[in-house]
């Protein structure tokens, strides 16, 4: 062969090897279309999507996130139905009753199953008492803020994308409960951190 073709397929080589090496350690997040975006809110339409979910009666924030995230944690670490270790997907969602909501309306935390598993991944261990639930597609208004969400911020964050929606007179769908969507883990640098407010929402454009 040609050197200039030698040369040709060594570069193509490690470019696939690069770009797939990059791909291996992306984390998978689930996809969606951007409806909107604005300096402080993002309307997005998310796929058809699989979660799995531990319920919390938990009287905060922290403690709920806590115990239900050590739950999921274990599930992703071998205690499912087939043993085997689950890659790590982002983000992690954590449903915060609003203070309107019935009493009694429990805080619940989410991570996002792998589109690889086809909606069936593996079950989790009984004593987990852990769920998987299926969302159809779904418009979500999106708040993001950096830092760690805590007991501190995450009412304020909240309140801040409620009252913008009600600014641009957008539906809310349910106001008993809104989403905090965590993206990294606690060890990570507080300052590029990213966290979301999810609020699910309808009677936007043609899509939504
Ligand atoms: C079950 O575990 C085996 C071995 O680790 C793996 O190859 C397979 O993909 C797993 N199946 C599911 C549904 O996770
Ligand atoms: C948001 O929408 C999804 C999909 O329709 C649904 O399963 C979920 O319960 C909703 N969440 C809230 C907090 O309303
Ligand atoms: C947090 O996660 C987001 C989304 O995956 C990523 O873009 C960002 O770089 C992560 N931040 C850190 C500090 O790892
Ligand atoms: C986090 O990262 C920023 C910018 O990269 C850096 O200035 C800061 O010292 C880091 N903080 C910690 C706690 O590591």
């Amino acid at each position: 062969m040609e050197t200039a073709a030698l040369h040709f397929l060594y570069y193509l080589f490690i470019a696939v090897c690069w770009c797939s090496g990059n791909i291996l350690q992306a984390i998978e997040l689930p996809k969606y279309t951007l409806i909107l975006s604005e300096s402080d809110f993002q309307i997005r339409l998310y796929d058809e999507s699989t979660w799995l979910s531990s319920r919390v009666s938990g009287t905060s924030f922290d403690q709920s996130y806590r115990i239900g995230f050590q739950r999921l944690y274990q599930y992703i670490h071998g205690a499912n139905s087939n043993s085997s270790k689950i890659a790590f997907t982002a983000p992690a969602l954590t449903s915060v009753p609003s203070s309107s909501s019935p009493s009694g309306n429990a805080y619940i935390v989410r991570i996002f199953i792998s589109t690889r598993f086809h909606g069936k991944p593996p079950l989790p261990n009984p004593e987990l008492k852990l769920r998987i639930e299926k969302w159809k597609s779904q418009c979500i208004a999106v708040r993001k803020f950096s830092g760690y969400a805590n007991d501190d911020n995450v009412n304020k964050e909240i309140e801040a994308l409620v009252t913008t929606l009600n600014k641009q007179s957008i539906t809310i769908q349910d106001t008993n409960s809104y989403i905090i969507a965590n993206y990294n883990s606690s060890s990570h640098n507080t300052t590029q951190r990213l966290n979301e407010v999810w609020i699910n929402v309808s009677g936007i454009g043609t899509q939504c």
